[in-house]
């Protein structure tokens, strides 16, 4: 029996994996990390001599990475190795919805996963705990297993293997902070052991009352049941919001309001554009997927809701800013600020603003997009080139263009538009920019943060999401 974990290899070296092993290899310096990719550019970038490099950016990452990198924590392509090397393997690959297919639109593609557990089952030495730290369908433990479980009845030899599932609850842009400090950590399993040797990796710096245990199908759950709720209460606000710009409420008064009875709670009622990221969307289509696969279609109905509010929110948006700009932003000049999904982080995974840019490059807008994490490259990506083809294959007369300032976005523009929460979005100098723009001049701001009053005082026409005055 294992008496303690020495070694622990993370396949997957993404926005979940690399974050989380470097605050593992942080917290316990006797753990030897060994995160493992297949993808070589993203493993270069995460031992790149300049830190500025690392491939995702996340306040507070660098400086651990620094910290750890080369003593207990190591980056590499080297899979077969390191998994042999290891007593405790998390699988930290990607989950996406299946493009084709069976569920396609809808479940998860567990190809990833199955390669891992492949890999895994091949390379493995001795006793092994393979942890799920991806987000899974309820029940993919089990797939895990008659996986790992068929190569050791092929082979008999002495491998063994413990599942667990832990699925991980960090926000980008605050992932550090929500890894030191978790509100929970979740461990589903059936051994003991293994369930208390992962216990005490996270003793290392979680209190013992924090650490919750459960059996995998209710860990695998939680995880799409947490990811759900929290979606739920966006689409519900932003339902509101609406409501709000109706009936001249104001929907930040109206979350105060509510969010201040404990039972609701102030967290998670900020209004906006809508949720982006990669993983609300996907989450819920497969709690969408699985609920249909049970036979539960009211269930299922309910929360396919929560998307579809998610997306007429963005085409709401869209279809203000063209009105209030007299019907037309044919050839007219909006200055789009933010592109990532939320502030603080440079991933622009089901951003709002792809969608949204989208609509107004196909009303023929010329849209100069400002980012201060995301890259001219990551937008081409999103957007397609320039001059964009519609399914019909008309050109479009709408472009777009990159900013590197939000002076040089603004110049001449008929709008600014918010649409990520970058703090220095909350700072404007509004004195500054009314006077580079051309008049009649409006600030479309979709987050509420920006000094709409000083925007107003120098003569720029607002239009704020669920302000109804
Ligand atoms: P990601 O795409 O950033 O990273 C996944 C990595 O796995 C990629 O670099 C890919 O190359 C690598 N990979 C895929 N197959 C591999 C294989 N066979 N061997 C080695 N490497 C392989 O994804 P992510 O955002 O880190 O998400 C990973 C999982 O964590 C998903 O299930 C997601 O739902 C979940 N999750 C994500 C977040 C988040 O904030 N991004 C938070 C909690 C949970
Ligand atoms: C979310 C969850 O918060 C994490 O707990 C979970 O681990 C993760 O998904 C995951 O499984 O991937 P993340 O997507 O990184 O984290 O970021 P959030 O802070 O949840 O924001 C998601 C989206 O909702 C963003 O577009 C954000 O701008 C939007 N949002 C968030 C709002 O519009 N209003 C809010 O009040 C909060």
């Amino acid at each position: 029996m294992l008496e303690k974990i020495n070694n622990i290899c993370c396949i997957g070296a993404g926005y979940v994996g690399g974050p989380t092993m470097a605050v593992i290899a942080d917290k316990c310096p006797e753990i030897q990390v060994n995160v493992v990719d297949i993808n070589q550019a993203r493993i270069n970038n995460w031992n790149d001599s300049d830190f500025s490099n690392l491939p995702i950016y996340e306040p507070g990452l660098a400086e651990i990475v620094k910290n750890c990198r080369g003593r207990n924590l190591h980056f590499s392509t080297v899979i077969e190795e390191n998994i042999a090397l290891a007593d405790m393997i998390f699988i930290s690959v990607n989950t996406p919805v299946k493009k084709k297919g069976i569920g396609a639109g809808q479940a998860s593609d567990l190809k990833w996963i199955e390669a891992s557990a492949r890999q895994i089952s091949k390379y493995a030495v001795g006793k092994t705990i393979v942890v799920e730290k991806s987000t899974l369908p309820v029940k993919t433990a089990q797939t895990i297993k008659n996986i790992l479980e068929a190569h050791v009845l092929n082979t008999s030899n002495d491998k063994k293997f413990s599942i667990l599932s832990n699925p991980e609850f960090l926000a980008e842009g605050t992932a550090i902070n929500d890894l030191e400090n978790p509100d929970r950590v979740l461990i589903g399993g059936e051994d003991q052991d293994a369930i208390n040797l992962l216990i005490d990796v996270y003793l290392n710096w979680v209190d013992k009352e924090k650490i919750l245990t459960t059996d995998l199908w209710s860990s695998e759950l939680s995880k799409l049941t947490a990811n759900a709720f929290l979606a739920q209460r966006i689409s519900s606000i932003n339902s509101i919001s609406a409501l709000c710009e109706s009936t001249g409420a104001d929907v930040n008064d109206v979350a105060l309001a509510i969010g201040m009875d404990k039972r609701i709670g102030l967290e998670f009622l900020r209004p906006g554009p809508g949720f982006g990221g990669s993983c609300f969307k996907k989450d819920i289509l497969n709690l969408v997927y699985i609920c249909n696969h049970y036979g539960l279609y009211q269930a299922a109905k309910y929360w396919q809701t929560v998307i579809n509010l998610n997306d007429w929110q963005q085409k709401r948006i869209s279809k203000i800013i063209v009105e209030k700009l007299f019907g037309t932003i044919s050839g007219k000049k909006i200055a789009v600020l933010g592109f990532a999904f939320k502030a603080n982080t440079n991933d622009t995974r089901e951003s709002p603003a792809i969608n949204i840019c989208r609509d107004l490059l196909e009303e023929g807008s010329n849209l100069h997009i400002y980012d201060p994490r995301v890259s001219q490259d990551q937008i081409k990506m999103d957007l397609g080139h320039s001059q964009i083809i519609d399914s019909q294959n008309l050109l479009f007369e709408g472009k777009w263009e990159f900013s590197k300032s939000v002076e040089l976005a603004a110049n001449g523009a008929d709008a600014i538009l918010v649409l990520t929460d970058w703090e220095e979005f909350k700072t404007l100098d509004w004195e500054k920019l009314s006077k580079i723009m051309r008049s009649p001049s409006w600030l479309f701001d979709t987050r509420s943060i920006s000094n709409a009053i000083e925007a107003k005082s120098f003569g720029i026409n607002i239009w704020r999401l669920g302000d109804g005055a």
